[in-house]
């Protein structure tokens, strides 16, 4: 990367001015070893949810909220976000960020469990948006249920979805790698979605479920 592309970057990430519901929420996430989204993928979220007037929404990876804070931010009053988390100590700390930005609890629910075993549960072509943000390993199962859950016209958005900037270097042949690499063709070449990466943060791979099949 050029210099200047470098500084762009870190000019882009250290834009956002977040507030103190939002910093605190980055200390718990630490204090709990969580890695939250960065300020710029925090501020996309914001921008895309506020985009795409969703009313429903799944997040899987709650971690202590600074996504589902983001993501809410942009959601209208009536819209509701559902988050799965498999550590509790996290969805507490979520719940407790959700209620310091002044969320009601109507508007969230905390799902405790297994992505893999909660996601089955919930409704076909039911979601306006899907926001992926846990373990590497259950990407591809994670990714098949998004496209499943969504309504068409409705958008994934992967977080990570360069692996810590290591997709990119093909000498890289680490196992979350490869599968990121593998999620990524999976979802270029899906016959019912359009996709673009954002280079924000490790990357924001954006896909939107077309109605019809088009390729
Ligand atoms: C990177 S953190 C999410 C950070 C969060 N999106 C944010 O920006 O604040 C990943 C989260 O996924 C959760 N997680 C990991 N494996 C999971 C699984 N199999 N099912 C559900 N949640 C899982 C972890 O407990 C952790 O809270």
């Amino acid at each position: 990367m050029s210099a200047d592309k470098q500084s762009s970057w870190s000019y882009a990430e250290g834009l956002p001015d977040e507030d103190e519901v939002l910093l605190r929420a980055r200390d718990r996430s630490y204090e709990l070893g969580v890695t939250p989204v960065s300020t710029g993928v925090a501020a996309a979220l914001t921008v895309l949810a506020a985009t795409s007037k969703a009313q429903t929404v799944v997040e899987i990876g709650a971690g202590a909220g600074v996504s589902g804070v983001c993501i809410l931010r942009g959601l209208g009053p009536q819209s509701v976000l559902t988050t799965i988390d498999s550590d509790v100590d996290h969805l507490r700390a979520a719940r407790e960020a959700y209620a310091e930005a002044g969320v009601p609890g109507n508007r969230t629910r905390t799902i405790s469990g297994r992505a893999a075993d909660v996601l089955p549960r919930l409704t076909d072509a039911a979601y306006d948006l899907v926001f992926i943000d846990a373990d590497k390993a259950g990407l591809p199962l994670y990714v098949n249920q998004a496209i499943r859950l969504l309504k068409p016209g409705g958008m994934l958005m992967l977080n990570d979805a360069m692996d810590q900037d290591r997709v990119a270097d093909p000498a890289i042949r680490e196992e979350s790698t490869n599968t990121l690499r593998q999620v990524g063709r999976t979802i270029r070449d899906h016959e019912q979605l359009v996709s673009a990466m954002l280079p924000t943060g490790h990357g924001l791979l954006l896909a939107v479920k077309m109605p019809a099949i088009r390729k």
